[in-house]
C-alpha cells in the first residue's frame, strides 16, 4: 500500500516536472483514443521546406524555424521523408546509413534541436523508414557485395544467373528495367525492386530484422514518435522466384506488363509489421504504412487482427479519384469505415501530383482547394497533410527533360515525366524562390507564387490557408469532429456531398457543394433539429432554420441544434 503511494507522488511530480514525458506516457483517454487518432499530420519534403543556409536545398534547421508555424496551423505530427545520409539517387530513398542525417540537411545536433523545439510547440517528429531496400552505398551492401562468403551475402537478395547469363526471373522494376543487375567480380545477380542503387534487403534473414528493429529503438530513443514505412508491399519474394504472369500492353517505360504476383505482398510482409509493431508499443509509437491496397481487405490485413499491425496503414482511395464524384466518395468512405481499423486520409503526397492539380478544373482551383481541405479534415479518421495544400500549391512539372531531376522522369519522358512537380519549395512569401532561399532552389517554384504563398495568404480571411486554418481549429476543439460517427446523407444526391457526424447526443452538418451550380439540399436530420449554427462556411454558404443555401463548390459545417 505504502509502495504504490510513493509509486503514485512520484508520477505526479514527474507529471508536474515533465509535462511533455506526461503526456506521451498519458496518451490514450478517457474513451481509449490514442494521441495519433487525434493528431493532424503533415508530410514534408525536407529538400523543399525551408533552407536556413540558403544553399537552394532545405534542412534540419530550416524545419525547426517553421515549428511554431506548423503549430499555429494545426498539425501535431510532422512526417519527414527520407533526411538519412544518401547519394540522393532517390531523394533519400536510398539510405547509405540509418542512424545519421545527411550533412545537406545539418547534423543529429541539429535533429535534437528539431525535436526540442517540436516539443515546445506540441509537434511530433516522424521519420521515413526504408525497409524494403538501402543504397548500394551502404556498408552492409558493399560488404555483402565484396564476396560470395561475406557475412552480409545474404543480407540481400542474390541469385544465380539463368543459362546464357540471364537474369534469375522475369520481374520488372517499378522504376524500368529488368528486377536484377549483375554483379561481374561475384558472378551473381542482386535483385532491386526499385533502382539498381536500391538493393533490396533479405528480409527472411534474422540478422537483418534484428538490426532494422534496433535502428528502431535508437531514433526512438532520440525522440521520434513514430515511422512512416516506405514500400512494405515489397518486403519479400517469392523464395522459388518464379516468374510473374505477364499481361497485355507494356509499361510507361516500355517493359512488358506483369502482375506483381510473386513480388508484392507476400505473407512474410504481415509477421514483420507485427513485430515492428510490437516494438513501437514500447515507445507509445504509430506505424504508418505505404500500403498500395487494392480493397479494403487488403487494407484490413495491414491493421490487422485486433490492430495488432499498422495503426495507420495509408489508404490512398482518394488519391485515386481525380474529379468531385461525391458517389465514389462515399463508397470509398464506407468502405474504409467498415475495415475495423481508424481510417487515415491522404489527398496527396511526394509521389502524386497534387491535389490543387488533381481536383481543380483551371477556374475554381482555389474553392476546390478549401472544399477538399473542409471534406477530408472533418471525416473520421486521422488525416495526413503533404506540405503547401494549405496554401493552395499546385504542381510545377518541367517542361523539358533537361530539366528533370527525378530519375523515374528522365527515364520515363515524355510519357512519365517524374515527380519534380509535386516536390517543389515550400512558399513562404511574394519574394523571389517563394521566400525559400535567396540561392537558386534545387527546383524552380511555379508563378503561381506571387499569390499563393504563407504571408500574402496571411492577410487575407478568404485565402486557402485562412480556411485551413478555421476548419483546423474547429476540428481540435470539436469532439464531435474527433470522436463522433459519420453518417452520409442524402446519398442520392450527385452535386452535394454532405454527412453528420454525431458524438454524445451532438451533431455537426458538413455540406460540400461539390458542383459548379449552386445548390439547396435539405437533410433529414435529427427529429428535433430546427436551426444550423454555422462552425465554418465558404462566401455565400448559409442556412435558414434546416435549409442550407451552398453557392457554386461551397463550404458549410454547422452544428446542428
Ligand atoms: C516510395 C516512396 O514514396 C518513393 O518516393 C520512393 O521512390 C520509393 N518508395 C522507393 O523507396
Amino acid at each position: 500500500m505504502r509502495k504504490n503511494l510513493y509509486v503514485a507522488l512520484l508520477l505526479s511530480l514527474v507529471a508536474i516536472t515533465c509535462p511533455f514525458i506526461s503526456a506521451q506516457k498519458n496518451s490514450v483517454d478517457a474513451e481509449g483514443h490514442e494521441w495519433w487518432q487525434h493528431a493532424v499530420f503533415y508530410e514534408l519534403y525536407p529538400r523543399s521546406f525551408a533552407d536556413s543556409n540558403n544553399d537552394g536545398v532545405g534542412d534540419l534547421n530550416g524545419i525547426t524555424s517553421k515549428m511554431k508555424y506548423l503549430h499555429e496551423l494545426g498539425v501535431d505530427a510532422i512526417w519527414i521523408t527520407p533526411c538519412y545520409p544518401s547519394p540522393q539517387v532517390d531523394f533519400g530513398y536510398d539510405v547509405a546509413d540509418y542512424e545519421n542525417i545527411d550533412p545537406m540537411y545539418g547534423t543529429l545536433a541539429d535533429f535534437d534541436h528539431m525535436v526540442a523545439e517540436g516539443k515546445k510547440q506540441n509537434v511530433r517528429i516522424i521519420l521515413d523508414y526504408v525497409i524494403n531496400h538501402t543504397s548500394d552505398q551502404h556498408k552492409w551492401f558493399l560488404a555483402s557485395k565484396s564476396s560470395k562468403t561475406s557475412a552480409y551475402r545474404n543480407w540481400y537478395v542474390w541469385h544465380d544467373p539463368k543459362p546464357g547469363n540471364q537474369p534469375p526471373n522475369n520481374w520488372i522494376s517499378e522504376f524500368g528495367g529488368s528486377a536484377w543487375k549483375f554483379d561481374p567480380a561475384t558472378g551473381q545477380y542482386y535483385y532491386h525492386y526499385f533502382y539498381a542503387e536500391q538493393p533490396d534487403l533479405n528480409w527472411n534473414n534474422p540478422a537483418v530484422e534484428k538490426a532494422m528493429f534496433d535502428v528502431t529503438r535508437w531514433w526512438y530513443k532520440r525522440g521520434v514518435s513514430g515511422f512512416r514505412l516506405d514500400a512494405v508491399d515489397t518486403l519479400f519474394e517469392d523464395p522459388d522466384l518464379r516468374d510473374n504472369p505477364v499481361q497485355p500492353g507494356t509499361t510507361k517505360f516500355g517493359d512488358p506488363n506483369t502482375e506483381h504476383k510473386y513480388n508484392q505482398k507476400l505473407p512474410g510482409v504481415h509477421e514483420v509489421l507485427q513485430n515492428l509493431r510490437r516494438v513501437a508499443d514500447e515507445h507509445n509509437a504509430v506505424l504508418i504504412g505505404e500500403t498500395w491496397t487494392k480493397n479494403i481487405d487488403e487494407l484490413k490485413e495491414y491493421y490487422g487482427g485486433k490492430n495488432k499491425e499498422l495503426q495507420m496503414p495509408m489508404d490512398f482511395m482518394f488519391t485515386r479519384v481525380d474529379k468531385l464524384d461525391p458517389a465514389e466518395f462515399r463508397r470509398q468512405i464506407a468502405a474504409a469505415d467498415s475495415s475495423g481499423g481508424w481510417p487515415t486520409y491522404v489527398i496527396s503526397n511526394h509521389d502524386i501530383p497534387r491535389s490543387y492539380n488533381r481536383y481543380g478544373d483551371g477556374a475554381h482551383n482555389d474553392d476546390i482547394a478549401k472544399l477538399m481541405g473542409a471534406f477530408y479534415l472533418t471525416l473520421r479518421g486521422t488525416p495526413i497533410m503533404y506540405y503547401g495544400e494549405e496554401i493552395g500549391m499546385e504542381n510545377n512539372d518541367p517542361k523539358r527533360k533537361e530539366d528533370v531531376k527525378d530519375p523515374e522522369g528522365r527515364t520515363g519522358w515524355p510519357k512519365e515525366i517524374g515527380r519534380d512537380g509535386e516536390r517543389t519549395p515550400m512558399q513562404w512569401s511574394d519574394a523571389a524562390n517563394g521566400g525559400f532561399s535567396t540561392h537558386q532552389p534545387w527546383l524552380p517554384v511555379p508563378a503561381s507564387t506571387k499569390t499563393h504563398n504563407v504571408a500574402t495568404e496571411s492577410k487575407d480571411p478568404n485565402s486557402v490557408l485562412e480556411f485551413y486554418r478555421k476548419v483546423l481549429a474547429l476540428r481540435h476543439s470539436s469532439p464531435v469532429l474527433l470522436d463522433g460517427n459519420y453518417t452520409p446523407l442524402n446519398e442520392d444526391d450527385a452535386n452535394v456531398m454532405s454527412y453528420l457526424r454525431t458524438y454524445k447526443g451532438k451533431s455537426v452538418l458538413v455540406a460540400l457543394n461539390m458542383s459548379t451550380s449552386p445548390q439547396k439540399p435539405t437533410f433529414k436530420l435529427p427529429n428535433s433539429a430546427s436551426n444550423l449554427k454555422s462552425l465554418a462556411a465558404t462566401p455565400g454558404a448559409s442556412s435558414t432554420g434546416t435549409e442550407v443555401s451552398l453557392p457554386a463548390l461551397g463550404v458549410f459545417i454547422a452544428e446542428v441544434q
